[in-house]
């Protein structure tokens, strides 16, 4: 099959595209044949091992995963013979956390891993997109956060893959959001269901004093101490990107103060509570409350371009590859 293989950790051009054989299924696996694979934030910072703390997982002095890539959707080829859940011919999407793999053709994953048939209404594109932002921000905004309807919650980075599926999932809680994006992205922001929008370009939400119960910022790009005022009395800053002032604001504010400043790596979760985390995401979806957005969408050989637009910070919600092209 055709797949991207890692020669190490650095620009996009780590990756080469390569023939390697199909993945063999164990007794409790699926084989997917994969139609779309998400690229990811989070992809491209593993991709260039920084942190260097990361690499105590990913591999030392290169990954030892050699094909990258986590999120998927595609069609079940054939299954191991324990499988109970799934059979050939379902159309499934999810996230390969243990063993990655999804920049390629196929990928074997077990069926009580962090997979699911895919929801009626999704395509491929959206549902390999859809796992990274939306598990992620879903995970936020009720574990973390604490969401809680006719709340204020203010969305920082609303126009991302996070930002986008936060913004509908918040509204869906029943909160009254605001979104934080640049102005090519307010009539975006917008359309994603946010009551009130702010143009970061021109407005600066840190001086709306005691105005917001929860801010989450999905791009880290606004410091707890920046958004101190912002918060009401026992408001809780949330952000996905930890750095030491969070990691010391966490500390100080679990013990001080009735405002928190909170961090959590979702990917770190138990994989049966991520499982529940996509359940429930299935259910946003199907209730037509979440409606994933898709930016780009690249053929598996351009896994450089895709790369390079997602290291630029500015997509629009999601990025795709597409392995396999549709009949
Ligand atoms: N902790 C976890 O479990 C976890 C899980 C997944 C991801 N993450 C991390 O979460 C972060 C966000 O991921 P993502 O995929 O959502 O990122 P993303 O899609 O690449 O975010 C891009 C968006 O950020 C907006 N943006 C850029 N600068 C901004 C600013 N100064 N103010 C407001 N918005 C701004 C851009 O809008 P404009 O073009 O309009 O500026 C763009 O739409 C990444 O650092 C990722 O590594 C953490």
């Amino acid at each position: 099959m055709k797949a991207i293989i890692t020669t190490g950790y650095g620009s996009p051009e780590v990756f080469k595209l390569d023939k390697v054989a199909k993945p063999t299924t164990k007794s409790n696996e699926i084989l997917v044949r994969i139609y779309a694979s998400s690229v990811t934030k989070a992809d491209t910072m593993m991709r260039t091992g920084k942190p260097y703390l990361g690499r105590l997982i990913l591999g030392l002095t290169k990954p030892k995963h050699p094909i990258w890539g986590t999120g998927f959707a595609g069609v079940i080829e054939s299954v191991g013979k324990d499988v109970t859940m799934f059979k050939s011919g379902d159309c499934v999407f999810g996230e390969s956390i243990n063993s990655f793999g999804t920049y390629a053709e196929y990928v074997a994953v077990p069926e009580d891993g962090v997979v699911a048939k895919m929801p009626e209404s999704l395509s491929f594109e959206q549902a390999a997109g859809m796992c990274d932002g939306g598990i992620t921000s879903l995970s936020f905004l009720c574990n973390i956060g604490n969401i809680q309807p006719g709340q204020k919650v203010l969305i920082n980075g609303a126009s991302g893959s996070l930002g986008s599926a936060a913004v509908q999932i918040a509204k869906h809680f029943g909160a009254e959001v605001t979104a934080v994006c640049s102005t090519t992205n307010v009539a975006f922001a917008k359309s994603l269901g946010a009551d009130k929008v702010i143009d970061y370009t021109q407005n600066d939400f840190t001086t709306n004093k005691n105005s917001y119960d929860l801010i989450y910022d999905t791009v880290g790009v606004r410091s707890f101490a920046e958004c101190r005022d912002a918060l009401t009395e026992h408001g809780c800053y949330a952000s996905p990107v930890l750095g030491m002032p969070l990691l010391s604001d966490m500390v100080i504010t679990s013990m001080f103060g009735s405002k928190k400043a909170k961090f959590s790596a979702t990917g770190a979760l138990p994989q049966k509570e991520i499982k529940y985390l996509l359940d429930l995401l299935i259910d946003i979806i199907e209730a037509g409350h979440l409606s994933p957005a898709i930016d780009r969408a690249y053929p598996l050989e351009q896994v450089v371009e895709a790369h390079a637009y997602v290291d630029k910070g500015h997509k629009k919600g999601n990025v795709v590859l597409k392995p396999t092209v549709m009949a």
